[in-house]
């Protein structure tokens, strides 16, 4: 499988902190952000990486990972144009790159240590399909899409961001896809917010019956807020100094 890491979009939410920095080179505690995800791709045994961020920004991207080498990665360096073109849109840019296999995608925000190879190895075996990651909520999920899973781990419905949430997981950033992803992604329509939404794309999946569902042990969206960017920090260097991460 191959690797896309998204870190476009605009962070209005972290001004001033984003207006010439993008989100995802803002330190958590002793790293820049998207040091993260591309750690977790490494450990997933991937080896090629594209890395899709905003037209502003991708040489400073390129300034700082270079190769990727220091990685164990090769990093490819692409642009989403519109960066809020959603979710959905920045993976569309990674067709030709894909050259018709499975990606694993990952949000440049998100921060998790699961091994994500026992979940591709099983993938792998499948014939079609995709696989969300979920993680169960302590807090309102209602914030993020929510998954809404039975007793034997089906998904039942996804929904972004709902009033009234059916269940305490939140769809994280974490997703592998099939080789058909692209020709999904065709057929979403934006959303009210003008976004192509990832939580419609996996709503095709969904109604096609191959949609899968894994739980992250722990997981943080470190961009949502400043309360969320403080929380990764402190998270992390916990985690850090116990030798967990
Ligand atoms: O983090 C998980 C959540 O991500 C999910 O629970 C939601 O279902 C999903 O819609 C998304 O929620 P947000 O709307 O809050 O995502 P946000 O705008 O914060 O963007 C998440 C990451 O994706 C961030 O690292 C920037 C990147 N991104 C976002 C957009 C809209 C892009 O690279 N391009 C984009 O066009």
């Amino acid at each position: 499988m191959k690797g896309v890491i998204l870190a476009g979009g605009l962070a209005t939410r972290l001004r001033p902190l984003t207006w010439v920095t993008n989100k995802h080179l803002l330190p958590i505690y002793n790293k820049p952000m998207i040091f993260y995800p591309l750690e977790s791709m490494a450990k997933a045994g991937i080896r090629e990486v594209l890395l899709l961020s905003s037209p502003d920004h991708s040489g400073d991207f390129a300034n700082l990972l270079k190769s990727g080498e220091e990685f164990g990665l090769n990093i490819y360096y692409g642009v989403q144009e519109n960066p809020k073109g959603g979710i959905a849109n920045g993976i569309s840019y990674a067709k030709e790159f894909a050259e018709n296999k499975r990606i694993v995608v990952i949000l440049g925000d998100n921060i998790f240590n699961t091994d994500l190879k026992k979940a591709m190895d099983k993938f792998s075996r499948r014939e079609r399909g995709a696989i969300v990651y979920g993680v169960k909520m302590a807090t309102d999920s209602k914030q993020y899409g929510v998954i809404e899973v039975d007793e034997d781990g089906k998904v039942l419905s996804i929904e972004e961001k709902p009033e009234h949430p059916k269940s305490d997981i939140a769809q994280t950033g974490v997703y592998l896809y099939d080789e058909r992803v692209f020709a999904f992604i065709k057929q979403l329509k934006p959303s009210p917010r003008g976004e192509l939404e990832v939580t419609d794309l996996n709503n095709l999946y969904l109604r096609e019956g191959t949609l899968q569902c894994e739980l992250l042990d722990w997981w943080i969206d470190a961009g949502t807020s400043f309360d969320e960017l403080l929380r990764a920090n402190n998270l992390v260097c916990e985690k850090v100094k116990k030798g967990e991460l």
